[in-house]
């Protein structure tokens, strides 16, 4: 593994790049967490292969993930890609008792973002133990008191006062309800251009796979709506290891308000 930026290196330890990523962030900003995104593409920008992303990074970037992970206090997606792949937010035991050492709950919250709460009850993100499970859910749900409950007995639900979850809501509901100071968003997409849309994003860690998706492939890194601008970015980090590059890269400058 080598590291290009900020200071050139060689011979490191690809496992160990991140061991360190919770000293290296700033503050949260009031009301809201720091957040960060984590998301692999193709070279051809491409988030997923056949509706998944995990074929397009390498067992590194696995463990990288976990490491990313582990330096923050929830991980958060959109209910499509839970209906899509499955999520397993948990950082395994080393990584756990890591984080115990330091004061955290060995497993970072695991949350997921759904307007109707249609989420696939059968996945074992529903059973996964030891670690804390939250349903950000639009106020509609409350309607469906079948679907509510039935969440409700595998997470901890929270009403949205609207319909859509606003990525503002989100946020602020993930810092003074659940308490998470630092936020990693593992997408998909939508979920990924709602908060940067709102100017909540904070930095993104993204990993270049040597690979082509190819044209049958439509998800990019960001979808939804337009951005107000091209909000601009600078590069924080960049490893190399076996032609994948680790990059994280902070937004600069002003961005749109939530
Ligand atoms: N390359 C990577 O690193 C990576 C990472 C993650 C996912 N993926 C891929 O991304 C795909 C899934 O992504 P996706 O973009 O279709 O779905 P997504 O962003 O995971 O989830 C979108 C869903 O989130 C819910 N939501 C609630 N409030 C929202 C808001 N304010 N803005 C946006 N969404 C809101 C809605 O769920 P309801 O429909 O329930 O209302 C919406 O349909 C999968 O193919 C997966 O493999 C790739």
């Amino acid at each position: 593994m080598q590291r290009l930026y900020p200071t050139p290196a060689a011979d490191l330890d690809p496992d160990a790049i991140y061991d360190d990523l919770r000293d290296q962030l700033p503050k949260p900003p009031a009301g809201r967490p720091y957040t960060m995104l984590n998301m692999v593409t193709s070279v051809d920008g491409k988030a997923a292969v056949r509706g998944k992303a995990a074929p397009l990074g390498s067992d590194l970037d696995h463990r990288l993930m976990r490491a990313i992970r582990a330096a923050n206090d929830a991980v958060l997606n959109g209910a499509g890609t839970l209906r899509a792949e499955g999520i397993d937010s948990r950082v395994g035991a080393a990584w756990g008792a890591r984080r115990a050492a330091r004061g955290l709950p060995a497993q970072p919250l695991t949350a997921v973002v759904t307007r109707a709460g249609d989420l696939p009850l059968d996945r074992g993100w529903f059973r996964h133990e030891g670690i804390e499970r939250v349903v950000l859910a639009g106020a509609g749900l409350a309607a469906d008191p079948d679907r509510h409950a039935a969440l409700a007995a595998r997470a901890r639900v929270i009403l949205a006062p609207t319909p859509e979850p606003e990525p503002a809501w989100i946020a602020r509901t993930l810092r003074e309800a659940c308490g998470v100071r630092y936020l990693l968003v593992e997408g998909g997409p939508h979920l990924n251009g709602a908060l940067i849309a709102a100017g909540l994003v904070d930095e993104i860690c993204w990993t270049l796979a040597p690979k082509i998706a190819g044209g049958g492939e439509r998800l990019t890194l960001v979808e939804g709506p337009a951005l107000p601008g091209l909000p601009p970015l600078a590069l924080a980090s960049a490893y190399l290891h076996e032609d994948e590059l680790f990059l994280r890269y902070r937004f600069a400058g002003p961005r749109a308000a939530g």
